[in-house]
């Protein structure tokens, strides 16, 4: 039996493999998804003209990204937050309309399963020597601007050295992390260090790909939150720190004006006492608003 032979080339791609794709794939979604995919793919490849050497290189990369990633590290997910796509892929499925707070990466450093604490407790199990007593304080609301009952807010950061718990054996487990539910008031307060301009992991290939392209590493200090309730949106979120360098150049394009929080010393005693830290101390005050489901 004699079999006509296609010829592929640059004349017919990507119109060869969208046909191929376009008549074999089954599932709608993952039709449109592998039809753009090639698009894209293919026109990136025409503009660019690699030579063989460049795609080899391109395929070492990915491949490197690969192998660094284990249990603990995601050097896949760094790459997207590097490249603005995570941040990208939050806004499009998070559109709050204005109304409720502002969601933005949940990052490769959250673990699940922090200690639930009382309110007004302290996240801080081993304290770092530059770390300034901060606490945390605001209120969740709903949507129509009422007390939220029952919402949990998950939260963790990194010590003012730059490291999450799970990055330094040094370190307690879960050390600045903690979880807390609201009351009737929708009150949260939390006792905490202010946290500090970091930088990302860069001992990997995206360290290296940075390096390439002349960008700096760092985020600006952040506190990190996942907030649930029933019949709510998880909003996954931060507080940025007021007056961070780095505020307008986020590493991971992730900053938000409307998700910076103003760190203010004060002299309140009281409160002071109550949670059992020194005065003056550093506050500060952040509402959320969360979303109906
Ligand atoms: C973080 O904030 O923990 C983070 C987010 C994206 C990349 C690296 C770290
Ligand atoms: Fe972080």
């Amino acid at each position: 039996m004699s079999v006509n032979v296609k010829d592929f080339g640059i004349e017919n791609m990507p119109e060869a493999v969208l046909e191929e794709y376009g008549a074999k794939t089954k599932d709608p979604r993952t039709r449109e998804i592998m039809l753009s995919l090639i698009t894209h793919l293919h026109s990136f490849v025409k503009d660019v003209k690699p030579t063989e050497e460049e795609w080899f290189k391109a395929i070492t990369f990915l491949t490197a990204v690969g192998h660094k990633c284990d249990d603990v590290r995601q050097e896949f997910i760094l790459l997207s937050d590097t490249l603005g796509v995570s941040s990208l892929v939050d806004s499009i499925n998070h559109d709050r309309s204005g109304v409720g707070t502002e969601n933005t990466v949940l990052g490769p450093f959250y673990v699940p399963g922090s200690p639930e604490m009382e309110m007004g407790s302290s996240i801080v199990q081993k304290a770092t020597e530059e770390g300034e007593t901060a606490v945390a304080n605001g209120t969740v609301y709903d949507n129509n601007g009422n007390p939220l009952a029952g919402a949990v807010l998950d939260v963790w950061q990194s010590s003012s050295e730059g490291f999450y718990h799970m990055q330094d054996e040094n370190m307690p487990d879960f050390n600045l992390c903690g979880r807390f539910t609201t009351g009737e008031d929708g009150k949260y307060i939390f006792v905490t260090e202010k946290p500090a301009a970091y930088p990302i992991p860069t001992d990997g290939p995206v360290g290296d790909m940075l390096n390439a392209c002349g960008r700096h590493p760092m985020r600006p200090g952040h506190l990190h939150f996942i907030i649930t309730a029933p019949g709510y949106d998880r909003l996954v979120t931060h507080i940025f720190t007021n007056g961070d360098e780095y505020l307008d150049s986020d590493t991971v394009f992730a900053t938000k004006s409307s998700l910076v929080g103003e760190y203010k010393e004060t002299n309140d005693e009281a409160l002071a006492s109550e949670l059992n830290i020194e005065s003056p101390f550093l506050k500060v005050d952040f509402d959320f608003t969360l979303m109906p489901s």
